[in-house]
């Protein structure tokens, strides 16, 4: 069982009236659990920052039809075959696709790989979601 402790922070007011609906409207049930996301947040970002080891998703959305766009991102992917994890395809409709891959490894070659999927040309939608390895976040 991990030990908690607790601090006291002092905050104006109005900061904290804002603070309060915010998380409220975020669905969050106390000041507690929203203040550790906004932590986790900021040593996710840190950690992005650093190029330390991480771990993200990116999500593409792309027209199948669209000629030779499908080999394109695989190519690319086999490029980077040492930080893909896994990957999943959806058909979405008769025309596109949605594509999540997993991917693990330096923050910096996960971004530089995620450019190259998200900005291939017929890709419609896409986006990195920057996340870290469980222990990393406490
Ligand atoms: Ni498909």
């Amino acid at each position: 069982m991990v030990e908690l402790k607790r601090f006291g922070v002092s905050i104006e007011e109005d900061l904290l009236d804002k603070f309060d609906r915010l998380i409220k409207k975020h669905g969050y049930e106390n000041r507690c659990e929203a203040l550790r996301d906004l932590m986790r947040e900021a040593l996710v970002e840190e950690a992005w920052d650093g190029n330390a080891e991480t771990v993200g998703t990116v999500t593409l959305v792309y027209d199948h039809h669209d000629p030779g766009l499908e080999g394109r991102l695989t190519d690319v992917q086999h490029d980077y075959h040492e930080v893909v994890v896994s990957g999943m395809h959806s058909h979405l409709n008769h025309r596109d696709c949605l594509e999540v891959v997993i991917l693990r490894g330096r923050a910096k070659v996960i971004k530089e790989l995620a450019n190259k999927l998200i900005s291939a040309k017929g890709v419609k939608h896409g986006q990195l979601v920057m996340s870290a390895a469980g222990k990393a976040l406490g």
